[in-house]
Order: structure tokens, then C-alpha cells, then sequence
């Protein structure tokens, strides 16, 4: 059956864990995979702007010997005139795989639903998973686990990247904390979900709205920003009410004394990070930016042999 990566919990520990391994091989190894030679043609779908998705996915695709059909929905006829579900049934006769950055995650479970090839998720207003798959990678070589380890999110725990750290981070078995303003709290459900996937492996989800407590001793620090694409109506009052939620010297200084950070970027310096903190010895950004290369390739070859 075909195996889609919609949301972060598609994936068992046990084949998230064997992922992040072929990721580490082909980071070392780069045109050791060629899964897409003929060339076979992705498609990657945008619905929004993206630098790191459209970049590391046309990389990767040339690296796995495949040729990238970058599509603007701006001028294809998706979301206007055509549903997701005709989409897919017109691509899957000339793609191997789809990617698309959208808005809502029902879009993608339409798409998946009628196609035969793979669907991988770039990015949707709840989830961001394949960015989770890169942080993942990174948290892994800087501290050789993931299992055990305590990470905090802050900020929008609404947003994307605060619900996919509590599903992938509770599935590698992370001891996950997010820290928000309870109007930006994670949806019961997601948390729900978390909790049922941390059970299985030792991890934990605590919420906190007092950032200094859920920044306490962590191993890993994350945010992101305050104002998530769709989101920009909303930015005069995110920016007031995320305001105590900036990671700064003072709250990284409270977690573990060696704790990274990491920004799934693009940042805003001074917002939801200031600048002596993403630009400072505990960042691992730029290792996170281009481990979104490495990660999704492995996922790619690995959603290509199922
Ligand atoms: N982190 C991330 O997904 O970046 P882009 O929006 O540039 O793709
Ligand atoms: N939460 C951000 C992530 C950008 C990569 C957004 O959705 O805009």
C-alpha cells in the first residue's frame, strides 16, 4: 500500500529512527541513492512562498537522480478550478512522488486519498513534519540521541512547527514541553495524539504558559515565529501577546548549560529570537537549514521502497 507523510505521526519510532539513519548515510555519502534515476519526475506543489522546501526538495530530487517540477498553484489550475483529489489523478500517471506546501492539512489527506504515489507534506497550516524529520537529524548529531532528551517549544504552540515538535518529538520517545499563551495553545487533539505516541515510547507532553518553567533544565530550546504565513491579519496582536515569549540570553540561561537552539527559519531577529541567540554558539540553524536536504532525501527513498 502506498505510505504517505501528511503528519509526523505517520511514521512508527521504529521507521522514523531508521530515516533519520539513512539520512546520516547520505549526508556522508551524498549520490549514494538513486532511487528516482530514469530520471522519474517529483512534483513539488507550493500554495505558499517557501526558500528551504523548494531549494532542499529540487536538491534533493536531482541527488536521488529525479528531475523537480517546481508548480506555483498561483498558475496552475489547483485550488482555483481543479479539487485535490483530480490533481492527484492527473499526476500520478507521470509523477513518482508529490509534495505540497498548503493550507489546510484536508487538502493533503484529499490528495493522498486519490492518488497511487506518495504524498509528503511541505508544510500545512497544522503540521510541518519534514522539518521535523531535519531538526530531528540535527538534534541527533549534536547530542547522539533523541530519546530522553527534553525540548521546548515557545511561542504559537498553534502553529505548525509547535505540533509537529509534540508529534515527531514524542514519537522519537522526547520528554516534549511547549510553552504558549492559552489563546495559542495546541489543539486538544494534536495533544491527545502526542500523549498516545509518547506513551508507546517513554516520552512525555507537559503544556506550561510560564516560559522560564518550561525552559527549566531543557536540552533543547526551539521557536519560531509569532506570525506563521495566513497569519499576517493577526500580527499586531501576536506581537503583543507572544512578547513574553522571546527566547533571549536570560531564558536560554536557564536551561541545560549546554542546550541548543534551534529556528526552523526564516526569523525575525528581535521577535520571537534575539539576535545574540540564533547568531550565538548554542544555535545549530544553519546545520537545521541544511539537514532539510539530507532528511528529506532519506525520507523520499525510504516512501519510494514501501
Ligand atoms: N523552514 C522552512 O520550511 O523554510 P521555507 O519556508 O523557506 O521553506
Ligand atoms: N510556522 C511558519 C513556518 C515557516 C517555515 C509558517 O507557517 O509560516
Amino acid at each position: 500500500m502506498t505510505r504517505h507523510f501528511l503528519r509526523d505521526d505517520d511514521l512508527t519510532n521504529a521507521e522514523q529512527s531508521s530515516i533519520l539513519d539513512l539520512a546520516v548515510e547520505l549526508k556522508r555519502d551524498r549520490f549514494s541513492a538513486r532511487p528516482l534515476a530514469g530520471p522519474q519526475t517529483v512534483a513539488v506543489i507550493f500554495d505558499k512562498s517557501s526558500t528551504r522546501t523548494r531549494v532542499s526538495f529540487a536538491v534533493g530530487i536531482a541527488d536521488l537522480g529525479g528531475v523537480p517540477l517546481i508548480i506555483s498553484t498561483a498558475n496552475s489550475q489547483l485550488g482555483g478550478k481543479e479539487t485535490a483529489a483530480d490533481t492527484a489523478r492527473v499526476l500520478e500517471r507521470q509523477v513518482a512522488a508529490i509534495v505540497w506546501r498548503t493550507f489546510a492539512q484536508s487538502g493533503l489527506e484529499e490528495m493522498a486519498l486519490g492518488t497511487t504515489v506518495p504524498v509528503i507534506n511541505g508544510l500545512s497550516d497544522e503540521f510541518h513534519p519534514c522539518q521535523l524529520l531535519a531538526d530531528l537529524l540535527t538534534i541527533r548529531e549534536h547530542r547522539g540521541q533523541l530519546a530522553g532528551l527534553t525540548v521546548t517549544f515557545l511561542g504559537d504552540g498553534a502553529s505548525n512547527m509547535a505540533q509537529s515538535y509534540l508529534l515527531a518529538g514524542a514519537t522519537a520517545g522526547m520528554h516534549v514541553r511547549v510553552a504558549s499563551p492559552v489563546d495559542y495553545a495546541p489543539t486538544d487533539a494534536v495533544v491527545a495524539d502526542a500523549r498516545r505516541a509518547a506513551e508507546k515510547t517513554g516520552g512525555s507532553i507537559a503544556l506550561y504558559s510560564d516560559p522560564t518553567e518550561a525552559v527549566a533544565g531543557a536540552d533543547v530550546v526551539v521557536t519560531d515565529t509569532w506570525v506563521s504565513m495566513g497569519k499576517e491579519e493577526e500580527k499586531a496582536e501576536r506581537l503583543t501577546t507572544l512578547g513574553s515569549y522571546r527566547v533571549d540570553t536570560d531564558l536560554m540561561g536557564l536551561a541545560a548549560r549546554d542546550a541548543l537552539f534551534l529556528h526552523c527559519l526564516p526569523a525575525d531577529r528581535g521577535f520571537e529570537v534575539t539576535a545574540d541567540v540564533i547568531d550565538g554558539p548554542q544555535s545549530v540553524v544553519w546545520d537545521e537549514a541544511e539537514n532539510r536536504l539530507h532528511a528529506q532525501k532519506a525520507l523520499m527513498a525510504w516512501l519510494l521502497q514501501q
